[in-house]
């Protein structure tokens, strides 16, 4: 007989047929009907038993979480809330549940809290709100490969152990091996990493821009999209210690081209989630909408989350320089009350209250802020001519989201090798570390540009979950790796 999958039945009925179907019992009503899940959609197959048939030690067995397969006919459903149902002529157990771990755990009477799920490492994937959030998260995978790939750009492999810090943040992991107990030292007591692995110290990577660019500078637009790495001790909803960054660099691009690009495609993963999730994104918006009541009024999001999804695809960004967006802080009643933490100056780098503030309350959609002051900005972001004395800008892009704040973060290339030099100068970064990608400036140097997508944040966007550890199967986070 041959074998179906629940999503396959129920987008297309074949009443009359026979078939096979294996999957998980979610539950089993009145010793009759079973509930069964097998992963492919949210919805569940409901398989009718005729307890008088069946062998009473086997129906036993058929016990929330169990692997069962069933055989039989697809008929009309008698009840309502399916179009179809599956009338058992056999039933196999696969492989039971044990009581007693499912009354520990599934059987919770409470409703299953996501701080809860987060330590049942395999539960997690069972339940419906996570099986929703992570085939959405393929969803969105598979999109931006295919918005890149339409567009004729590279997928490019870039390296995970590194040797370079790309954006000087010196958070990163090293990678040693080292015996830490009785490491070889240098005559100043300091690790010599000439003896290391690598015969010099690396780290895992916190972005594969700076390779990336080697690859654009000839292949002309390529893509990367892989797992990066930060040691920032950082404990809040929005970040993860590992986590996957989508860096598109674009050979002969200036920063309008690169916003253009970001914005479109942030619009068309959300266009295409909508387009092939619905009844994922369904579950999740009735999600959204029930945690949205349990908030204070004026923490409610004014939209659900499918018409926060449309919003984007049916809305300009809105693109402000740094300037501007200090002036209008400056400018606003919350900043004249007080009501911000943080000073609001020329010269200091923007606070997340600061940003939402603007996203949210000012603009009302995602804004894209432009050409932020050099100080705190990555060394390899091209510097603006004309500043004035002082107020020295480079050609910087953050795009910021409501609810997330920020999530793409790129530039506009310094192509210049002698301005590149002085910046590696100013941010002490020795020429010699860095030589493979100042020789791109010396070959054929062209303007070009790129960004880095927050691949999490983009999940949490399009799902509603609020915090990053929900949108990722095996989330990394400081004191948290056990599975
Ligand atoms: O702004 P970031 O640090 O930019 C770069 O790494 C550049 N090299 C990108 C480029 O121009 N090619 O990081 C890019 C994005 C952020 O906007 C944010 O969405 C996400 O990566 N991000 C994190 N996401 C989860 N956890 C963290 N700890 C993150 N740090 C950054
Ligand atoms: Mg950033």
């Amino acid at each position: 007989m041959k074998r179906f999958k629940i999503a396959q039945i129920l987008n297309d009925p074949a009443i009359g047929e026979k078939v096979e179907v294996k999957g998980w019992v979610r539950a089993f009503r009145s010793n009759r009907f079973i509930q069964l899940s097998d992963g492919s959609t949210i919805k569940t197959l409901q398989a009718v038993v005729d307890f008088e048939q069946m062998d009473e030690a086997t129906l036993k067995k058929v016990t929330t979480a169990a692997a069962i397969c069933v055989q039989g006919e697809l008929v009309a459903s008698q009840g309502s809330g399916q179009a179809v149902e599956l009338q058992v002529e056999s039933l196999e157990i696969i492989g039971e549940a044990n009581p007693d771990d499912v009354q520990r755990t599934v059987m919770q009477p409470k409703k299953h809290s996501l701080e809860f799920l987060r330590e049942q490492a395999h539960l997690r994937f069972r339940t419906n709100t996570f099986g929703a959030v992570f085939r959405i998260r393929h969803a969105v995978s598979f999109a931006i490969h295919k918005f890149f790939n339409d567009r004729g750009f590279y997928y490019i492999h870039t390296p995970i152990i590194t040797g370079s810090d790309a954006e000087g943040a010196g958070e990163m992991f090293r990678v040693s091996t080292l015996d830490p107990k009785n490491p070889p030292l240098n005559e100043d007591g300091s690790v010599n990493y000439k003896e290391d692995f690598f015969g010099k110290a690396v780290n895992l990577t916190v972005s594969g821009q700076l390779e990336a660019e080697l690859a654009a500078l000839a292949l002309g637009q390529v893509y990367t999209f892989g797992p990066t790495f930060r040691a920032e001790n950082s404990n809040t909803s929005r970040h993860l210690a590992e986590f996957w960054m989508i860096e598109p660099e674009v050979a002969f691009n200036d920063i309008h081209d690169n916003m253009d690009l970001a914005e479109d495609m942030l619009k068309y993963i959300c266009q295409y989630v909508m387009d092939n999730c619905p009844d994922d994104l369904q579950f999740l918006h009735e999600r959204d909408a029930a945690e949205q009541q349990t908030k204070p009024q004026h923490e409610r999001n004014e939209l659900g989350l499918i018409d926060r999804l449309k919003f984007i695809t049916e809305n300009p960004f809105e693109r402000i320089t740094y300037t501007k967006a200090i002036e209008v802080l400056r400018n606003s009643n919350h900043y004249k009350k007080k009501k911000f933490q943080y000073e609001v100056e020329w010269g200091t780098d923007l606070q997340s209250e600061h940003e939402r503030y603007l996203v949210e309350k000012e603009y009302k959609r995602p804004v894209i802020i432009t050409d932020y002051p050099a100080s705190f900005k990555a060394f390899y972001m091209r510097r603006n001519d004309n500043a004035e004395p002082g107020k020295e800008t480079v050609a910087a892009m953050d795009i910021l989201f409501p609810g997330i704040g920020e999530m793409v973060g790129g530039s506009q290339r310094e192509e210049r090798l002698d301005v590149l030099k002085e910046k590696c100068a100013a941010f002490h970064i020795p020429e010699e570390d860095l030589w493979w990608y100042l020789d791109t400036r010396k070959f054929g140097t062209v303007p070009h540009a790129g960004f880095g997508l927050g691949f999490e944040r983009m999940v949490m966007f399009v799902t509603g979950m609020t915090n990053i550890r929900d949108v990722i199967p095996f989330p990394r986070t400081p004191l948290n790796a056990e599975f």
